[in-house]
């Protein structure tokens, strides 16, 4: 039967500036816009293959036959893709992750970045990145940020012209030589995921100022990160951090992402920082810790937190390059 297919290729990103929370929850316009680094190495690869017999869309990820909701989440996304190309195929859609799922390493992002620019391509839409990363925002909101490489901005765009919310790179991947230390202390599914955690976080009564003042933040944080001045960047990227968790943790019902060794990870880290070790933390949906340092002392951070802190698995990655079509 005739078929159309194409492979794509596309990296986590680790929010600095957090997105949490939605103004319109199906359109995905979030709250507020978010920054964040798109991390090397951290994949996911998805091949599409639309054909014209095929009776219904199966989705394999890992290996696994999908059914229920994580089949429903990307059937959704192909019919945009369909609609938007004027296309009835059924599809087959086989991704892969090489980094754990559903702990905190927001593989939504690349999973969504990924199946966009595979299944545009296979559809054959001819998409710039901007109308790519409004695409894959209705997947995951994060996964706008996936699409390119680098430092990326998110902006959270206008509620009349939705396509305005879309993310690009504010500085190429060599621009700073930060690192993503992951402290991987869970890999469990957690209880709650991010697409519940947003709908409630208007319930809580600090979601609203968290919002008020994202904007200052970000714009603090960009410079921060354009100057490449580690201090006053890392100092924001903890408060954002810790005012989005302190959301969490206040919305009916309370999110409790964290396990004790999330905090003990927390207390060292701002301990080995103010011994002089450049080092910070921030942490999304789950219980890893993301520790973020230059280059120079990733290796001393890692050594830490597995001999301090006995941290089994760790992660390490670097800024990465744009999501990409394969072959
Ligand atoms: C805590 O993008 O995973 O990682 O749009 O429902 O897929 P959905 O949510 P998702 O939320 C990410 C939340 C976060 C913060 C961030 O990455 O900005």
């Amino acid at each position: 039967m005739p078929t159309r297919l194409a492979t794509a290729v596309a990296n986590a990103n680790i929010a600095f500036i957090k997105y949490w929370g939605n103004r319109d929850e199906k359109l995905r316009l979030p709250a507020n816009s978010s920054l964040s680094m798109t991390l090397s190495g951290l994949e996911t690869e998805t091949t599409v293959e639309f054909s014209e017999g095929r009776a219904a869309d199966e989705v394999i990820i890992g290996g696994q036959a999908q059914t229920g909701q994580a089949r429903e989440r990307v059937v959704a996304h192909l019919d945009t893709i369909r609609a938007r190309a004027g296309i009835v195929w059924r599809a087959r859609v086989e991704s892969s992750n090489n980094f754990p799922v559903g702990a905190g390493i927001a593989s939504s992002a690349s999973a969504f970045a990924a199946l966009s620019v595979a299944g545009a391509a296979a559809a054959g839409l001819d998409l710039t990145e901007p109308e790519l990363s409004a695409l894959a925002r209705l997947g995951s909101g994060s996964a706008a940020r996936s699409i390119p490489g680098g430092f990326v901005e998110w902006q959270a765009g206008s509620d009349d012209a939705p396509e305005t919310s879309f993310a690009w790179s504010i500085a190429p991947p060599e621009h700073w030589d930060l690192v993503d230390v992951i402290a991987v202390v869970s890999q469990k599914h957690k209880a709650v995921g991010s697409t519940g955690g947003h709908a409630l976080a208007g319930t809580s009564p600090l979601q609203a100022a968290r919002v008020a003042t994202a904007a200052e933040r970000l714009q603090r944080c960009r410079e921060a990160l354009l100057t490449r001045d580690f201090p006053r960047f890392i100092e924001v990227v903890e408060a954002d951090s810790n005012l989005m968790h302190a959301v969490m943790m206040t919305s009916t019902p309370p999110l409790f992402y964290w396990e004790p060794i999330t905090l003990a990870i927390i207390k060292s880290v701002r301990r080995w920082r103010s011994e002089g070790l450049e080092v910070g933390y921030t942490i999304d949906a789950g219980p890893n810790v993301h520790c973020v340092c230059r280059s120079v002392s990733a290796a001393e951070v890692e050594r830490r937190l597995r001999e301090n802190l006995d941290v089994k698995t760790i992660l390490v990655a670097r800024p990465g390059g744009p999501a990409r079509l394969r072959g």
